[in-house]
């Protein structure tokens, strides 16, 4: 679920931006300075090396564009009419006798050529890079929908089996728990067996539960997609976790931002996802309190991506295990005895059917999750 690739990827499509980068010192401004030494320690009698070395002027202009953009080829261009200026017309005025012996009319066409080579070559390669990056960025989105659709075609061949497997276990369980509500009132409260039948129908309930959730992973519910504000979900979450969090001695901090954040999704199915990974993190910092903190936002189009809200939940229990990382949103994976390990595969789901995404970090407070969805637009 990490975006670093992607991230590597466009850095690749960056030219270099900045004027005196290693590669604009080698390939521009040093040619220039040794054509420019070349030219005024020439002799006027050698005409056609003076020809030859005005020309060559036009090389570190081009490749100024294709290092630096527009940007690179006009300051080539125009370092080179300035440094050749003198040469060309004031050479007897300066005092030495090295100018360039060429004509007026040719001297002068050849400055303007400069800065017209130098900004049609700079905006071509201007065009180019943008065009790339544009290219990048649709690989990215491409990579991240094929890597959507093989989790999903994963998940869903696994849901099924869970599905089948839960469904056999479920209607046993269900006479168990009948028959445990007849039995009960059978067994008196000073019995020696109480203890145990009390073990008996706790047992029948965590399965009942483990079950339920088993049958939440392989059938989510259907989706109602409708425009919400990303802010009514973190304050839900707080309603529901807040009384939990007073009795563990966790505090919840709630940071929201004054505008609406707007996004289309299923309301329960996101307040699903955010109270997954808030009672994880509430197992993650158990007994000794600690800081859960809510942030929303919206990020991304400033970047040049694509507009998303983010819920971003940070805690500050320990960090995760670096090779944990990669799997924590795989069905089953879980670090706790008493885990099933589908909380997070859950919430993934209902990011992926939301064409959204989940990332965990070590970070911030110490762990943070950031749940993005597409930002809707006015
Ligand atoms: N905030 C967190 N800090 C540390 N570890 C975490 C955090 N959130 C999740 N984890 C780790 O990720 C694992 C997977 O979480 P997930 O919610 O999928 O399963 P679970 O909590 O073990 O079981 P379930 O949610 O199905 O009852 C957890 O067992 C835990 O090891
Ligand atoms: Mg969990």
């Amino acid at each position: 679920m990490g975006s670093a690739a992607p991230a590597e990827a466009r850095s690749l499509a960056e030219p270099e931006r900045q004027l005196f980068g290693a590669r604009m010192l080698a390939f521009v401004w040093l040619p220039i300075a040794v054509i420019t030494t070349l030219h005024y320690s020439t002799g006027m009698e050698q005409q056609w090396i003076h020809d030859v070395l005005r020309r060559c002027y036009y090389l570190p202009i081009v490749v100024a564009a294709f290092v630096c953009g527009l940007k690179g080829a006009l300051a080539a261009a125009l370092t080179t009419s300035a440094l050749y200026v003198p040469h060309a017309f004031l050479g007897h005025v300066l005092g030495h006798h090295h100018h360039d012996p060429a004509g007026t009319l040719e001297k002068v066409l050849e400055i303007v050529l400069y800065n017209g080579v130098g900004a049609a070559a700079g905006t071509l390669a201007e065009l180019e890079r943008r065009r790339r990056v544009e290219l990048v960025r649709a690989l990215d989105e491409q990579q991240a929908l094929v890597g959507q659709l093989v989790r999903a075609g994963r998940l869903s061949a696994l849901g099924q089996v869970v599905a089948g497997i839960t469904h056999e276990i479920k209607n046993p369980l269900h006479a168990l728990a009948g028959t445990a509500e007849l039995i009960d009132p059978l067994i008196p409260e000073e019995a020696e067996e109480r203890g145990m039948w009390e073990i008996h129908v706790r047992e029948i309930r965590r399965l009942q539960r483990i079950a339920e959730r088993f049958l939440s992973f392989a059938r989510p519910g259907p989706s109602e997609l409708r425009e919400l504000d990303l802010r009514d979900v973190a304050g839900r979450l707080r309603e529901l976790i807040d009384a939990d969090a007073r009795g563990k001695g966790i505090r919840v901090e709630v940071d929201l931002p004054g505008e609406p954040v707007p996004v289309l999704g299923d309301r329960d199915q996101l307040a699903s996802v955010a109270l997954n990974i808030a009672v994880n993190a509430f197992e993650a910092l158990a007994e000794g309190g600690g800081v859960l903190r809510i942030a929303v936002a919206s990020a991304g189009a400033e970047e040049g991506g694509r507009a998303m809200a983010v819920l971003r939940l940070e805690n500050d229990g320990p960090p995760l295990a670096e090779g944990e990382r990669a799997r924590l949103f795989d069905p089953f994976v879980s670090g706790r005895a008493q885990g099933t390990g589908l909380g997070l595969a859950i919430a993934a789901r209902i990011a992926d059917q939301h064409r959204g995404e989940i990332s965990a970090e070590n970070g911030g407070l110490g762990v943070i999750f950031s749940f993005r969805v597409p930002l809707l637009r006015g």
